[in-house]
């Protein structure tokens, strides 16, 4: 039954063994932005154990306005490179792919360390000017070059949840008057320039999302046109992959279509997208059904899974081999393992 889940696949020219991804999810364990041999046998072991694809935690591009944060991992040129050589190295060994989630925080930066958090219009923080944009592209086409050494198989572009990319995309934090705000397709006029910096280097996944952290009933987008305006933006500068970050993946984005946000990426751009939201907390996988005729339908071709995969490192091969009867249910603990 869930063979679709199982089958092998090529996106934007990624030969995966399968549909299933680790969604990205920090974790607090690379001091000083280094990841370490633990952070290499952390992810080695959800690729060995049958997770076609890896997305890294958020990793920070280098800028000191990118987080005040010193256990986030880093994807800069030096010690973080040579750790992520390890992460790759061991990933690519078990058979798994791999792309590294970039990011940068916006004004969800703390201001702990003296250092104030850059945002589009000054909501939470000091507004950009055109050539502090310039500067924090530069420094996601500087991060997309080291990982391309490093080893990784992709970047993921982190546009998602409320952190800088997404306070452009957001009207609610969006109020130029410049080439970067206004319309829908101006407000991606700044996370296209992103995009457009790292392509080239490594396959492009984009993860953008309705939702904030702070704000759960968010929208960067209130109907289907708004979205493909967006979209188109982001499609047209060299975005490969859609990840649509949803807490449901069954709910429907807009009203009149069952449609989930990944299954509208897809549709308006005709690139190929990643969904995700509680696609499972428990051993019995509910909504199987749902998430099934999505894959068979063509509205998503990738399927993510986060916190399940917290606690059970071995959920794709407990899936493959018929034993999910052994998966241990997420609780919130096990956001505080690391194995
Ligand atoms: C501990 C934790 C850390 C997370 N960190 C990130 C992150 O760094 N970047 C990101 O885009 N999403 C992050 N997320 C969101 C997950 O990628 C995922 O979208 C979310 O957990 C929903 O999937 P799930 O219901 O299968 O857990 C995080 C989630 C958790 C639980």
């Amino acid at each position: 039954m869930t063979s679709s889940l199982l089958s092998p696949v090529s996106v934007a020219g990624l030969k995966l063994a399968n549909r299933l991804v680790m969604a990205p999810m920090t974790r607090f364990r690379s001091p000083g932005g280094v990841p370490t041999a633990a952070v290499a046998d952390y992810y080695r072991r959800r690729a060995e154990n049958g997770i076609g694809l890896i997305v890294t935690e958020g990793t920070l591009v280098g800028h000191p306005t990118a987080s005040h944060e010193t256990t986030v991992p880093r994807m800069t040129a030096g010690a973080a490179e040579a750790g992520w050589q390890q992460v790759t190295g061991a990933v690519h060994a078990a058979g798994g792919r791999i792309a590294t989630q970039l990011w940068h925080l916006g004004s969800e930066r703390s201001p702990v360390d003296g250092i104030e958090a850059w945002t589009p219009s000054g909501v939470g923080g000091h507004p950009m000017t055109t050539a502090e944009i310039d500067v924090i592209v530069a420094a996601f086409g500087e991060a997309a070059r080291v990982a391309a050494r490093a080893g990784f198989d992709a970047v993921e572009i982190h546009a998602a949840h409320g952190y800088l990319l997404d306070e452009f995309l957001w009207p609610s934090t969006n109020h130029r008057t410049d080439a970067f705000g206004g319309s829908p397709a101006r407000r991606a006029a700044f996370p296209a320039e992103v995009i457009r910096a790292v392509r080239g280097e490594l396959p492009v996944i984009v993860r953008f999302s309705q939702f904030k952290e702070r704000d759960y009933d968010a929208r960067i987008a209130s109907s289907p046109a708004e979205l493909e305006q967006i979209l188109t933006v982001l499609a047209d500068a060299g975005a490969d992959v859609f990840h649509a970050s949803q807490r449901r993946f069954w709910e429907p984005a807009f009203p009149g279509s069952p449609l989930n946000l990944a299954g509208w990426a897809r549709e308006l751009t005709g690139r190929p997208a990643i969904t995700v939201g509680s696609v499972t907390l428990t051993r019995d996988v509910p909504r199987l059904d749902r998430l099934l005729a999505g894959l068979a339908d063509g509205e998503y071709d990738l399927v993510a899974l986060g916190r399940i995969l917290l606690g059970n490192p071995a959920w794709g091969r407990l899936l493959t081999e018929g034993r999910l009867s052994e998966v241990r249910d997420f609780e919130k603990s096990h956001e505080d393992v690391y194995h």
